[in-house]
């Protein structure tokens, strides 16, 4: 890279960073003030819209009375919840990695301590969100957690921010219809909201930091990326149903998880979730290859 296109390059960087900067300090949100965790929990709304929960419209759903049903959706929120916790903490360490290496008086350096702040708040929230309605972290399965370990490890330029904003955005797409829904808790639609509004910043910079590095990556390396997103990203989507939920109302979790992966609903569901990610990385070029596999089974891409 001449040195000329490396000097733009920093300064469009900074450009960058000091808008999102500017944003971090204008939207801004403190889960310990901004939310009443002492609010009553109103006994007849829902924790997750009944259409969005994984066994909606099977068999196993009919036999499910409707305060089972109510039941298995907060155990699946906080499933989903405390998998979101997990990959932001994934995020966090990939984040602090790059303030190591660069130089901590720009705006970019400063925007990367302002997103984990951010995060470091939001995984806050959504345990105290747990706590509060009494429901288990489950987090990812056990082997997923170990196998995860790497991540910080192998991840790096644009298949680290694509596995991140994977998770990132398939929850945005699911909060944002869940703060609008009426028929849902307060809690819910309230810790939504917040997310919602303090991501945007986020996948706005994580996919800047994509389209960038897939720019100038090479043959070897655009491949690497498409892989390791695809088994990165097929993790994400396995992750967000601990099957452990389904003891919560009865049920014997490897029966409901196979029938929940059969079920078009719940396919429906996924893919609805995956939708504007899967535009984006596809446009990005970081859809195909051997990887397309995990992308199918991850339930995210449209068949
Ligand atoms: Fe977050
Ligand atoms: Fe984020």
């Amino acid at each position: 890279m001449s040195r000329a296109l490396q000097v733009a390059k920093v300064a469009d960087r900074e450009k960058t960073a000091a808008r999102l900067l500017k944003s971090s300090a204008d939207k801004f949100y403190d889960p310990d003030i901004d939310i009443d965790w002492d609010a009553p929990i109103p006994a007849d709304k829902h924790f997750h819209p009944e259409h969005r929960i994984s066994l909606y419209g099977t068999e196993i759903w009919d036999r499910l009375t409707p305060e089972q049903r109510l039941e298995l959706g907060k155990h699946e929120i906080a499933s989903i919840a405390s998998t979101g916790i997990f990959f932001e903490v994934l995020l966090m360490q990939m984040l602090l990695k790059q303030v190591y290496k660069h130089d901590p008086t720009t705006d970019h350096v400063h925007y990367l301590l302002a997103e984990i702040a951010d995060e470091c708040r939001h995984s806050t929230m959504f345990g105290k969100a747990c706590r509060r309605f009494s429901v288990p972290a489950y987090g990812p399965r056990r082997w997923v957690k170990n196998l995860a370990k790497i991540l910080p490890l192998l991840g790096r330029g644009p298949s680290a921010y694509a596995a991140i904003l994977v998770a990132e955005e398939v929850l945005d797409r699911m909060q944002r219809e869940n703060m609008a829904d009426p028929e849902l808790q307060p809690l819910i639609r309230m810790v939504n909201r917040i997310h919602v509004l303090e991501e945007a910043r986020h996948v706005t910079f994580a996919r800047q930091e994509v389209a960038k590095g897939m720019a100038r990556a090479g043959w070897l390396a655009k491949h690497y990326h498409r892989a390791l997103t695809a088994f990165v990203s097929y993790f994400v989507a396995l992750s967000l149903i601990n099957p452990k939920v389904y003891k919560a109302v009865g049920l014997d979790p490897r029966v409901a998880w196979k029938a929940a992966k059969a079920n078009p609903h719940f396919q429906e569901t996924m893919r609805f979730w995956g939708e504007r990610i899967m535009k984006f990385l596809t446009e990005a070029d970081l859809v195909g290859g051997p990887g397309m596999l995990l992308w199918r089974r991850s339930m995210l891409l449209a068949t």
